[in-house]
């Protein structure tokens, strides 16, 4: 059986409805998984990089879960790549993550549409497929559920809707998951 690392990099999972909900699910449904929840762990921005990187070496999947910010990951989730994958570990002299499947599981609050036109969600993918190829990652295809954002969560169908898309998205990812295992 296959390890799996799910990172959460949302800022702050109390405030959150989407991604909340997907990791809640995975949690109940893949229970063999770790899960490593980057706003409880480091609220204050300082990373552990000797428990990430020991996370990182045990797993064979690491699923980046994360909601869309201004068309990247979340801060937090940058300074966790910032200061985990470093030359020696992760690339250059270091072969650490070599052969480890990398899958991105996102949420944005615009709609899908928005992303079929300028720039996809494909486009902004673009570092993280980069880095992975740097650490000689394998990359999964990625999963994404567009039109859940916070302006929308406090109409009560609306939040529904939101709910039932993060349900569908969590089983999505869990097929592919399957499929990887
Ligand atoms: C600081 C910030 C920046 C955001 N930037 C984007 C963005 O660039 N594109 C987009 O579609 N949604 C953007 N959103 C909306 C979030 O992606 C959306 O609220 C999130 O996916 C919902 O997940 P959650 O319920 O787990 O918080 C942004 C939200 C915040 C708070």
């Amino acid at each position: 059986m296959k390890k799996i690392l799910v990172v959460s990099g949302h800022t702050d999972l109390n405030d959150s409805v989407a991604n909340k909900l997907i990791l809640e699910t995975l949690k109940k449904e893949l229970p063999q998984a770790e899960f490593d929840f980057l706003d409880k762990l480091y609220p204050d921005f300082k990373i552990d990089v000797k428990a990430e990187q020991e996370k990182l070496t045990k797993a064979d999947i690491i699923v980046l879960q994360f909601p869309v910010f201004w068309y990247s990951y979340p801060s937090l989730m940058h300074k966790w790549f910032e200061d985990v994958f470093v030359f020696g570990f992760s690339h250059g002299t270091g072969k650490a993550l070599n052969g480890k499947t990398l899958l991105a599981s996102l949420t944005s609050g615009a709609p899908e549409e928005i992303y079929r036109q300028n720039f996809t969600i494909n486009d902004l993918l673009a570092p993280l497929k980069q880095t992975a190829a740097l650490c000689g990652m394998k990359q999964a295809n990625f999963v994404y559920t567009g039109g859940v954002s916070y302006a929308l969560r406090n109409e009560p169908e609306k939040r529904r809707e939101i709910e039932e898309k993060a349900k569908l998205h969590a089983q999505r990812l869990i097929d592919e998951l399957n499929g990887l295992s």
